[in-house]
């Protein structure tokens, strides 16, 4: 009884807390490189960098490991994700314009194994009809859109429970 209760305490990895520190890699598609220039009353007035250097931030304080990455291409989206098989525990991907046309990022989700959120800084069904489709949305294990920049970081509180939930589905 005394073993079982030193195992359940034990710390799973890394700090002293016991709280594992789990790696979030967020991905951010074409043109987010222009956020707070580009079309504000729709996407907001928050640069990239301010989201990213925020969810670094959000993430220290809750034991998450955030690494960011944008590209305009899709194939280094691709190739990004590919490099992190294996390495992280959950994806953060806004594929942007991508979202509506890529069978190819979809495929490397898919690959990657690894539980992932949908995020849009827009409502994208209050939109044209052509962003109401994405290639993702039934790999992504959630979605969250219409917030603007705060989503990321709502995404970011939400996914400690995701990758336990995907655990224990794989379990
Ligand atoms: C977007 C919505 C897409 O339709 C659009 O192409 C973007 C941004 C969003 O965050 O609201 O570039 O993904």
């Amino acid at each position: 009884m005394a073993k079982k209760k030193a195992e359940d305490e034990a710390p799973l990895e890394g700090d002293s807390s016991g709280i594992e520190t789990l790696r979030v890699l967020v991905v951010h598609g074409p043109n987010l490189n222009l956020l707070g220039e580009r079309e504000p009353e729709v996407y907001g007035r928050t640069r990239l960098e301010d989201i990213d250097r925020e969810l670094k931030q959000l993430g220290a304080e809750l034991g998450i490991k955030v690494k960011t990455f944008q590209s305009n291409s899709e194939g280094d989206i691709i190739t990004r994700i590919q490099e992190a098989r294996g390495k992280i525990d959950a994806l953060l991907i806004n594929p942007a314009g991508y979202t509506h046309t890529s069978v190819a990022i979809r495929d490397a989700i898919i690959a990657l194994e690894a539980p992932t959120v949908e995020v849009h800084l827009s409502n994208v069904y209050r939109r044209e009809p052509m962003r109401h489709r994405s290639t993702i949305a039934d790999v992504a294990v959630a979605r969250i859109m219409g917030f603007g920049a705060p989503g990321y970081a709502l995404a970011l509180r939400a996914v400690r429970s995701l990758v336990e939930t995907a655990r224990r589905q794989r379990a």
